[in-house]
């Protein structure tokens, strides 16, 4: 028996767009530096209307819609995110009553860029237990809120936006490879590496926001090392080979990440989604916006065996293997 099924996916990003050229303004850097080291050309940064749960509300109306399915359906939201409206409630509470379908299950899970593949996995699992029929799964981020605007070494690297799925229980027909489902989950987390990538304040520690942090080339490193790793788990327990996987689906951190990635597993290039050089890293939602992107343009259509990965502060890190 397969996991749940993708029915519809939706994203939703704020209206201002920022360029490198505009960074360059504020902080010692260029366009030519951030292009060259990160594949980013611009991203999209929240207004003071904008905020993480008007960003994730608008990504799960627009997945409501693809997948032709009424808001009083969903009974179950899983919102990922490190920068939620308030530290409680959970900011899925918030989407579920504007979307009008209280009642249900509502939380946020917190993993950081890892985010969505963590309420992907959690939501699977719960809708395969029969505790819920229908999920809204969504990631969704406002960076722009915790970072230093004058650190160079982080402030050209994230964006803000949103991404989200809706996930069906699996039925009873839902059986074998070239079903519709999720395949294959894996998640990891080590701790130790927790002072390579964080956020400088907390309720408990500063009572503060804080501030995004990060020992970028050692984060680099980690990343390729671990990524590849786990997606050859899921491969292998899967029982496919590389060459059937359609799409990859990658957390878009750094063009210079995937391409090592795509390399050390031996997959092609042009099998890649990229969206980082628009969206820069946008965290929890960069893997369901792409996934979006990827889908609304014709590229990932019903059928595709479709790989989707990411790894973010904690460390944190994992993949799903997908029939669409
Ligand atoms: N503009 C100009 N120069 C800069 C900038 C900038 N924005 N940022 C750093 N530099 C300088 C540094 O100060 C350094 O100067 P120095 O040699 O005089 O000391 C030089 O550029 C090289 O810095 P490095 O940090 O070694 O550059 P690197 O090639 O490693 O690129 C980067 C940095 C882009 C952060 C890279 O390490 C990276 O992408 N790491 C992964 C981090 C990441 O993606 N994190 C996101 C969350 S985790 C995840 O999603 C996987």
């Amino acid at each position: 028996m397969n996991g749940s099924r993708i029915l519809g996916t939706g994203s939703a990003l704020p209206r201002r767009v920022v360029t490198n050229a505009e960074l360059a303004e504020r902080v010692d850097t260029s366009d030519e530096w951030i292009t060259a080291r990160t594949g980013i050309r611009q991203r999209h940064v929240a207004g003071p209307d904008e905020t993480t749960a008007t960003l994730a509300t608008a990504a799960a109306r627009a997945a409501l819609a693809d997948a032709g399915v009424d808001a009083t359906s969903i009974d179950l939201i899983v919102l990922a995110t490190a920068t939620p409206d308030n530290t409680f409630p959970a900011t899925a509470t918030k989407v579920q009553d504007s979307l009008g379908c209280n009642g249900g299950i509502a939380f946020d899970v917190a993993a950081v860029c890892s985010g969505f593949l963590y309420a992907l996995s959690v939501a699977d699992s719960l809708l395969k237990t029969g505790m819920a029929k229908r999920a809204l799964v969504i990631g969704a981020e406002t960076f722009s809120r915790i970072l230093d605007w004058e650190d160079r070494t982080t402030c050209v690297l994230f964006g803000d936006g949103a991404g989200a799925v809706v996930l069906d229980a699996p039925g009873t027909d839902n059986a074998g490879k070239d079903a519709p489902g999720i395949l294959c989950s894996r998640l990891h987390a080590d701790g130790a590496q927790h002072d390579l990538l964080y956020v400088d304040g907390g309720p408990s520690t500063t009572q503060t926001v804080g501030h995004v942090r990060m020992k970028g080339p050692e984060v680099f490193r980690h990343a390729v090392v671990n990524l590849a790793a786990v997606l050859r788990e899921v491969i292998d327990e899967a029982g496919v080979s590389v060459d059937a996987i359609d799409w990859v689906v990658p957390h878009q951190a750094n063009a210079r990440i995937l391409d090592a990635t795509a390399k050390k597993l031996g997959i092609a290039p042009d099998k890649v989604v990229i969206t980082v050089d628009r969206h820069a890293n946008t965290s929890a939602a960069s893997v369901p916006l792409a996934l979006d992107v990827a889908r609304k343009d014709g590229r990932i259509k019903a059928g595709d065996l479709v790989m989707l990965e990411a790894m973010g502060g904690g460390f944190t890190w994992g993949a799903s293997l997908i029939r669409m």
